[in-house]
């Protein structure tokens, strides 16, 4: 049997929203998974194929483990084939995909014993926090939080879903790093700033109407402190709003820049990431663009008829 899984890239935080928000993309990995095999082998493609490992330090080999270990079995000879093309330690959830991938692949093979929330549970496990594997297992934006040690969620299939722009340095920034330089306390006004603005972000996707979108894209909780980890920052995305954006903010824990544009401004979005990579050359940052839309299903598996 050969089967097939596409994970969506996704971008966490969506400006105020640290820790909690993300939303899935139409940019995907993609996961070949042969059972023919005598033993357990992983190759890869595209990105990361010169930095990811195939052994079991791999996300994709940490997730298949996972399922077979919960339901009390032990995982099989496969022939495992990574497509990636969502850049890896770029603030676009390559890790999520990988792990919300490996943890589809296993459940299928089994048979699907498990369900999305279990599916959750074990992502969460692996990876630490909801944010990009929530979207990635379930499309669309989500809200997520951990109550008594379990994940919770809500989806918004957003109204009117504007495009994105997704603008991605060519240097990696690990989240570990990026978290190193977070404050571990904050100041009550910032908290303030955050929970105004979260409150107007979940307001125009659930609505559609994207009038207020900048200003809720506004951080002041992770953004201002790793503006110093990624040169040009502030400069891309002043640069989206003055070629007509709606909201840029950065993606993750960066270094790529997530941006929208509106339904009316389709024939600017090229623009946009144009003038938002020429702000990142000015700061000596070559880039790679994305444009892109929001994924609404989440990630998918299917079975190949060879
Ligand atoms: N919410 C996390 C952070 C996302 O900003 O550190 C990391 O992918």
């Amino acid at each position: 049997m050969r089967i097939k899984v596409l994970s969506p890239a996704t971008s966490a935080n969506l400006g105020p929203g640290f820790d909690t928000l993300g939303l899935a993309m139409q940019i995907y990995n993609e996961l070949e998974i042969h059972t023919d095999a005598a033993e357990f082998t992983i190759e890869v493609e595209g990105a990361g194929r010169a930095s990811l490992p195939r052994d079991k330090r791999s996300l994709v080999y940490k997730a298949i483990a996972k399922v077979y270990a919960a339901v009390g079995k032990p995982v099989p000879p496969l022939r495992v084939r990574q497509i990636n093309r969502i850049p890896v330690a770029s603030g676009l959830g390559s890790s999520a995909a990988a792990i919300v991938g490996g943890l589809t692949a296993a459940n299928h093979l089994l048979g699907s014993p498990l369900t999305q929330d279990d599916l959750l549970q074990l992502a969460v496990e692996i990876e630490g926090h909801p944010d990009n594997v929530a979207p990635a297992l379930l499309g669309a934006v989500v809200a997520s939080g951990v109550d008594s040690g379990k994940v919770i969620w809500y989806q918004i299939k957003p109204a009117n879903p504007p495009h994105i722009v997704v603008i991605s340095p060519d240097f990696p920034l690990s989240t570990a790093k990026a978290r190193q330089v977070l404050p571990k306390t904050v100041p009550l006004a910032d908290a303030v700033h955050n929970t105004s603005r979260t409150a107007f972000l979940l307001h125009c996707f659930a609505s559609g109407d994207y009038r207020h979108l900048r200003f809720a894209m506004e951080d002041r909780l992770h953004q201002i402190y790793r503006a110093k980890l990624i040169p040009g920052l502030n400069d891309v995305i002043d640069a989206c709003y003055e070629a007509g954006g709606i909201g840029a903010a950065l993606s993750g824990a960066g270094p790529a820049v997530i941006a929208f544009v509106d339904r009316a401004g389709t024939k600017k979005t090229a623009s946009i990431a144009a003038g938002m990579q020429a702000a990142f050359a000015k700061h000596g940052v070559k880039s790679k663009a994305f444009i892109t839309e929001i994924c609404t299903t989440g990630v998918s598996c299917m079975e190949c008829l060879d």
